[in-house]
């Protein structure tokens, strides 16, 4: 046992909160070193109970090839001391393009399976594939290699293989410790592999490290030492560890479904995310107005208070696109009604706002109250009626509790609960005709822990093994894990709720407006992008949060959710104002800018206000200046959404920023830098490295982002070294549905060289034809030019001694193609 070396043992007793005795270990039939160093063994040291290197596993007993792959079979002849090993395996690999697939089920009895479509491949990858598979027969494993470099990306005979009804494990080494991805966690953007296990469940809490949070992501990126990177996604939904060790290794440890996972083949973290995002479906293209500024607040008393704060931005001219509701809106907390008193111009509000091409955006939570007398509360009944409600394992109708106090939770796994939830929203948008869906508290979140009555004793709710959960039960702040869905048991897909809420939502949305859905929800799941955003929930107003949103903002978009903010300024706590001030400076800069805020959970006190409107005329003018840049930016932001809806891209509005300057608590000075490069036009010699070779596109920013409003572009062109660039513009109305896939968008491509831009019209539309490129400017020529023509004519133009070239006066026409040079 001595000779294996620490880094190297895997924990054979990652049950939380036990000391583990040589007895118990020995039990085990695995190896004893009390290891001095760490207070407890197990999940977050090093393991004093481990395997030995015989212990045993499965044996791959017979392997054939298929169209796509091969099938084999896997046969365990001793037990493990988790109840019902599943002795007879099959195992399928599917050899994919880029990536491969495997699978691993009971032959003798369906289990179940994550239920999001994945693309079904109907035959092999090209005869010279990136990858080589080798089967190690007895322990099994699979070692999958790149075949350009011969490095090792997956090797999972280095622990044993465990596949029990309610626990399965598999352990891989890692080529490097460069490890991202796994949420939702609030942790840094490079994960720590000293001996680190990340739990996955969703769950209610305000963010803190070493727990499980709001969503959940089994994905990861992996940079190999020599910089190629691949990706690894585990399709499982059970509550799981996914435990992290300086081997490197990593450990997959789930309580159900199937073993089911991809590894993707890069070579660059790009494409591991587009073919991850090949995978469980690429971001929807956002509509135009959820990359304007939001305001929101829990604790907005009334509708004429939250008008007032609208009033307010306008009477000082900041940009605000969308205004927000908490439960404040609602009657007594109740899902589709508002307060008549309090919030009696609710309706006229939101005509207000969308007469200034104002969108509005409520709340709504899945716990639908279930205490009102029938015939007064149609959700409820209804809801009953159809049979829509998630059962406890009687068969009765759970009852937990949220804001409107006892309450039943939709099954949103059932079709018929999305007609439901659909015919509500529609009612209640004849009343208030809302914009977009704000979709909270959906992990689900429970006052309770299970329900009312609490939950039966039984293998669901207690199972053999239970992941380093907060709250150490499966039902803690939720529901009961026996809980009866239409699909399955909540042990199974608790973690799917936020998921299949928004695909509710966003379903209803599409059919309610007929435009692009806005949807935002706390609790996500693979291929969430596809229907919603996501915030990063409930920080607080200190310096900290604003650090950690970072790695946040770029965790969400490696999982393929673009649309993603934290709440700037902070929500929990009162700001400063110097915070605001920064953190807005930094939100201007989130792909989902909104500011909000917390009521405070004891009686008469909120946290101070933080909308812009609240500071010092210094600060607002601050944040009016950010903001207006964000909205001058809108057209580049809009067109890395469309790279990320067409191609999986990701969405940074400044990537060199991010990845560069990834001081945490100084991110804000670059910014501010970057602020003025923009503003003053003069170019730090810091910041000048990080725009190279860039072209954006610039608006005259408005107050509000109406696309079609006829302002001229304006172009910034980042010379490299060499004098080349290149940039492009992807331009539609906006907001109708689809506009990419029925061909009706413009698409133009600008290049730079030999001191010639030439913009491009690679796919034309009308929407192309009310816009013009008013000025160009370049920066980094660095003589001074004699002259300057636009399409052959001779063209005004100025030049400064920090090598900015400004060519004014253009007109041009965006929807045709035109050159300009200077001699
Ligand atoms: C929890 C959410 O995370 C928070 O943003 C919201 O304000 C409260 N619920 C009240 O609805």
């Amino acid at each position: 046992c001595s000779q294996i070396p620490e880094a190297w043992r895997f924990d054979c007793y990652p049950e939380r909160g036990v000391v583990v005795t040589a007895e118990m270990c020995h039990a085990r039939n695995c190896c004893f070193i009390q290891n001095s160093q760490a207070k407890t063994s197990g999940w977050n040291g090093v393991p004093w109970c481990f395997y030995t290197p015989e212990y045993p596993s499965y044996e791959l007993v017979s392997i054939t090839d298929t169209e796509i792959g091969k099938v084999g079979k896997l046969l365990r002849n001793k037990k493990t001391y988790y109840p019902k090993d599943i002795d007879a395996l099959q195992l399928e690999v599917l050899y994919e393009d880029n990536r491969l697939h495997v699978k691993i089920t009971d032959p003798a009895e369906k289990r179940y399976e994550v239920p999001i479509d994945v693309p079904v491949v109907p035959k092999t990858a090209s005869s010279n594939p990136s990858y080589t598979v080798d089967f190690i027969k007895e322990p099994f494993g699979l070692i999958v290699k790149r075949t350009q470099t011969g490095t090792v990306l997956l090797n999972t005979s280095i622990a044993p293989l465990f596949y029990a009804d309610q626990f399965l494990q598999m352990s891989t080494s890692l080529p490097s410790r460069f490890i991202y991805g796994l949420g939702e966690h609030r942790s840094n953007f490079l994960h720590d592999l000293q001996w680190n296990t990340l739990t996955m469940w969703a769950r209610d809490v305000p963010p803190m490290e070493l727990t499980n949070l709001y969503g959940v992501h089994p994905f990861y990126l992996s940079m190999e030492s020599d910089g190629m990177a691949h990706g690894f996604f585990m399709l499982n939904s059970n509550a799981m560890d996914v435990a992290l060790q300086p081997a490197p290794a990593l450990t997959w440890r789930m309580i159900g479904g199937i073993l089911d996972f991809y590894v993707f083949l890069g070579p660059d973290p790009s494409s591991v995310i587009a073919q991850y995002l090949d995978v469980v479906g690429k971001p929807a293209m956002p509509i135009y107005w959820a990359l304007g500024y939001h305001l929101c607040r829990w604790g907005y008393k009334s509708s004429d208070k939250t008008w007032n704060v609208v009033k307010e931005m306008r009477n000082y001219g900041i940009p605000q696109d969308v205004q927000w509701n908490d439960i404040d809106y609602m009657d007594s907390a109740l899902d589709f009604t508002y307060d008549t008193m309090n919030f009696s111009t609710l309706p006229d509000l939101v005509k207000d706002l969308h007469k200034h091409d104002q969108h509005y955006v409520m709340i709504l939570d899945p716990g639908i109250s279930n205490s009102l007398p029938s015939g007064s509360y149609w959700p409820f009944d209804e809801g009953k009626k159809r049979g829509i409600f998630i059962n406890d394992s009687n068969g009765d109708i759970l009852t937990g509790k949220v804001w409107p106090g006892l309450t039943a939770f939709p099954d949103f796994s059932n079709p018929d609960t999305h007609e439901w939830w659909y015919q509500n929203l529609k009612s209640f948008h004849e009343k208030v005709p809302f914009d977009g869906v704000w979709i909270d508290m959906n992990e689900p979140s429970n006052f309770f822990d299970g329900s009312l009555n609490g939950c039966p004793e039984n293998e669901l709710e207690n199972p053999p093994y239970t992941p380093g959960i907060l709250g150490g039960t499966l039902k803690a702040k939720t529901v009961c894990a026996s809980a009866r869905q239409k699909i399955s048991t909540h042990y199974n897909i608790h973690s799917l709720y936020g998921l299949m809420e928004a695909k509710a939502t966003e379903s209803a949305l599409r059919k309610i407006t007929d435009k692009r859905p806005f949807v935002i929800s706390r609790s996500t799941f693979p291929s969430q992008g596809k229907y919603s955003g996501h915030w990063l929930g409930d920080n607080r107003s200190q310096w900290k949060d604003l650090a950690t949103s970072i790695p946040g903002m770029l965790t969400f978009n490696i999982l393929g959710i673009p649309l993603i903010g934290a709440d700037i300024c902070g929500f929990g706590g009162s700001t400063t104002e110097e915070l605001c001030v920064r953190w807005t400076q930094l939100g201007a800069f989130y792909p989902f800018s909104r500011n909000h805020n917390s009521i405070d959970e004891q009686e008469n006190f909120l946290p101070s206000d933080q909308e812009p409107t609240a500071f010092s005329p210094a600060a607002r003018i601050a944040m009016k200046e950010v903001i207006l840049l964000r909205y001058s930016l809108f057209p580049h932001l809009y067109t890395l959404f469309h790279h990320a809806h067409i191609s999986g891209h990701t969405v940074h509005l400044m990537p060199e920023l991010y990845i560069y300057i990834y001081i945490y608590i100084y991110i804000y000075i670059y910014i501010y830098t970057c602020v003025r490069t923009y503003n003053n036009s003069f170019v730090s010699s810091g910041g000048e490295e990080h725009f190279q070779q860039i072209i954006y596109t610039h608006i005259l920013p408005n107050t509000t982002l109406w696309v079609s409003s006829g302002q001229p572009l304006n172009l910034i062109v980042s010379l490299s070294e060499d004098g080349l660039a290149k940039g492009d513009l992807y331009w539609d109305d906006g907001e109708t549905l689809d506009t990419y896939e029925k061909d009706q968008y413009a698409y133009i491509y600008f290049t730079v060289e030999q001191n010639t831009m030439t913009s491009e019209v690679l796919h034309n539309h009308e929407e192309a034809a009310y816009i013009t490129v008013e000025t160009v400017s370049f920066y980094g020529v660095k003589v001074e030019p004699e002259n300057v023509t636009v399409n052959s004519q001779e063209a005004a133009f100025t030049y400064h001694d920090n090598q900015v070239l400004t060519v004014t006066d253009l007109g041009l026409n965006l929807s045709r193609n035109f050159t300009i040079n200077w001699m």
